[in-house]
């Protein structure tokens, strides 16, 4: 029989230290992930020199867990692959040194991996799993606290073969998740932003109506570009008009210091009208990624959707993704939640196929900041 390739992840671009044991491309044998979201949620956002200090801490043990789950010894690793970018500098550079490290002193391949690639594969990886290889080319959304980018996906299927990809649109300034933490940071409702404002919006508006007349986003140039930060501000400045929203943001901070944090501890002190503004801010922000992405879909004949990244968790999104892939007879397809937000599996799947072209890396391997997937 055949044996299995066994491929260490490592995934240090932000702010999750992860690491994962893939087999094949298509099986999780392990997958480990240490957020930090307590070591920055006090600032509401990433802060750059405390993930990577992080990162430096949580490294060896992360890994060593990940072997340990998968029942796999170092030894016998196939190859090590690392994120080499994009990210924080800082905390890219944790992953790289530690996976070039472990490289060189067990003489093992050493695979590059492009995060965004890393969440592209997040979705293949899980349907292949459940036996349906998204057809194709396809229109894929990565969309996270970090980047909201548009991709033409070509090539063949199946777990070995070498993806093209095709930049068709990105974001001109916020990402779509920066856009819910910055809202939520406005509003006293904790950091990550995405999940709680998922939760709260879309149980109001109907007596308040819509407290942001915000159209479709207008874009001059490419029209698969996207914007986030008209609507972040309009947030802002809708607060601003109406003062009486203001002493119950105290009283949510006031409950976030106590570390009060959950929806159902926030909902309580949310009045009506503060519920349909998040609800017209979710409202925005999905029309515009759901729209943009079926429309990308249809001018490049994409055979299916699929859709990563934190965001991708949304249930609004994936609740009006379906709806509409479903419209123009396309297949959507949604990583599971724990393969939505950062984690190495998604970069040890990605490393497969490269393994098996005989991508490598050696010792001048650095972290870039600013790696473009296309
Ligand atoms: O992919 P990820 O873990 O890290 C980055 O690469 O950024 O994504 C984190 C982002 C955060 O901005 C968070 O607020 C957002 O994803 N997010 C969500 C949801 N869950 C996480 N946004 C909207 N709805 C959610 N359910
Ligand atoms: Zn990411």
């Amino acid at each position: 029989m055949k044996s299995s390739v066994r491929i260490l992840g490592i995934e240090s671009s932000c702010d999750e230290t992860a690491a994962a044991i893939v087999a094949d491309g298509r099986e999780i044998l392990s997958n480990v992930v240490a957020s930090q979201v307590d070591v920055h949620r006090k600032y509401g956002g990433v802060v750059p020199e405390l993930a990577s200090r992080e990162h430096l801490r949580q490294i060896v043990p992360v890994v060593r867990e990940a072997l340990e789950r998968a029942n796999v010894s170092l030894r016998e690793a196939d190859a090590i692959a690392v994120t080499q970018g994009p990210g924080l500098v800082g905390s890219l550079l944790v992953g790289v040194t530690y996976g070039k490290t472990l490289a060189l002193s067990l003489e093992k391949p050493l695979i590059p991996v492009n995060h965004l690639e890393g969440h592209v594969h997040a979705v293949f990886l899980e349907a292949r799993a459940m036996g349906r290889e998204p057809a194709l080319p396809a229109a894929c959304l990565v969309v996270s606290g970090g980047h909201t980018v548009l991709y033409e996906v070509g090539g063949q299927p199946g777990a070995a073969a070498v993806f093209q990809y095709r930049r068709i649109g990105q974001t001109r300034d916020d990402a779509a998740g920066e856009a819910y933490d910055k809202v939520a940071k406005l509003l006293a409702l904790g950091y990550p932003g995405g999940p709680v404002i998922d939760q709260l919006a879309g149980q109001n508006g109907t007596k308040v109506g819509s407290p942001l007349q915000f159209g479709p986003t207008k874009m001059k140039g490419n029209p698969f570009d996207f914007s986030f930060s008209g609507i972040k501000t309009a947030v802002l400045y809708y607060l601003r008009e109406h003062p009486e929203l203001r002493e119950q943001i105290q009283i949510r901070q006031a409950a976030l210091d106590r570390g009060e944090r959950k929806a159902d501890q926030l909902r309580p002190l949310c009045s009506e009208q503060t519920l349909a503004l998040l609800t017209s801010f979710q409202n925005a922000v999905v029309r515009d990624l759901v729209e943009r992405t079926i429309k990308a879909a249809q001018e490049v004949n994409a055979a299916s959707i699929l859709v990563s990244g934190g965001v991708a968790a949304n249930s609004e999104l994936r609740r009006t993704f379906d709806r509409r892939a479903n419209e123009i007879g396309l297949k959507v397809f949604f990583p599971s939640r724990a393969l939505s937000t950062d984690n190495a599996a998604m970069i040890a799947a990605a490393a497969y196929p490269k393994f098996l072209a005989g991508v490598r890396a050696d010792a001048t391997l650095n972290a870039e900041a600013a790696l473009p997937l296309a």
